[in-house]
């Protein structure tokens, strides 16, 4: 497929929706969601996308109830135990973006050992957005730069502080289940990015809706600010 863009930001959202219109718990929720999450890393995959970002788990989502924080903790954790053949098989390098240091040190564990253990693969980049914020991340990056170099300090330079530098900037947001709003997603790397909104909830996104997205992405006209 041409004007592919390199890389996709997902904001999965609708799982607590999607659970509720079945009378079910919202774990079931996020459970379908991670399914959906697979079938999307499969088709990003399968059309050779340089990159995918996937917000997992925000800054603000310790808010909720602590069962509910703790399933999707033990969700990811799982998921990233039990998929390394689907990453290695696939050539998808995982990474992580957010801050470590604050999660539980079984899934601060899991997120190491996956990103060690594909660290090699270049097919893909798989981005996990675990207890991240864009907010936080600048911060991060801030605290970062040596202070006798912050006032010459360019665009470029800085984003060499941010969770991962070598990542290309984000062409194309997607955000499901009728919210249109970025919540603190990639601030700095969407600097330029075309939206996507799909009225969906995320469990029921597949391959053919990730493909409709994409030819959207195909239509828009992208100037970066200059005139064509
Ligand atoms: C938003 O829906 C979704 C989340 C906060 C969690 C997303 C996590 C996953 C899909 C699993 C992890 C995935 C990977 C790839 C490791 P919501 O709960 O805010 O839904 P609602 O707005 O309908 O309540």
């Amino acid at each position: 497929m041409s004007d592919l863009p390199r890389h996709i930001g997902i904001i999965m959202d609708g799982n607590g929706r999607w659970a509720k219109k079945r009378g079910a718990p919202r774990t079931v929720g996020h459970q379908q969601g991670l399914e959906a999450a697979k079938r999307v890393i499969q088709r990003a995959s399968e059309l050779n996308v340089q990159c995918v970002s996937l917000f997992a788990f925000s800054t603000e989502n310790w808010k909720r109830a602590a069962d509910e924080v703790g399933f999707l903790m033990s969700l990811i954790a799982t998921h990233l135990r039990a998929e390394l053949d689907f990453y290695r098989k696939n050539g998808i390098r995982v990474i992580h973006l957010g801050d470590i240091s604050a999660l539980p040190q079984n899934i601060a564990r899991e997120i190491t050992d996956i990103v060690a253990e594909t660290s090699a693969y270049s097919r893909m980049t798989v981005a996990l957005a675990i207890n991240y914020g864009g907010q936080d991340e600048i911060i991060r990056a801030i605290r970062k730069v040596p202070a006798d170099s912050i006032s010459t300090l360019t665009a470029e330079a800085f984003g060499a502080f941010l969770d991962a530098p070598d990542l290309p900037p984000v062409d194309l947001v997607i955000r499901t289940s009728g919210e249109r709003r970025l919540s603190n997603f990639m601030l700095w790397q969407t600097a330029y990015a075309e939206f996507y909104f799909s009225d969906e909830l995320w469990p029921d996104w597949d391959g053919e809706k990730f493909d409709l997205a994409l030819n959207y992405y195909k239509s828009r006209d992208r100037r970066f600010g200059g005139i064509k």
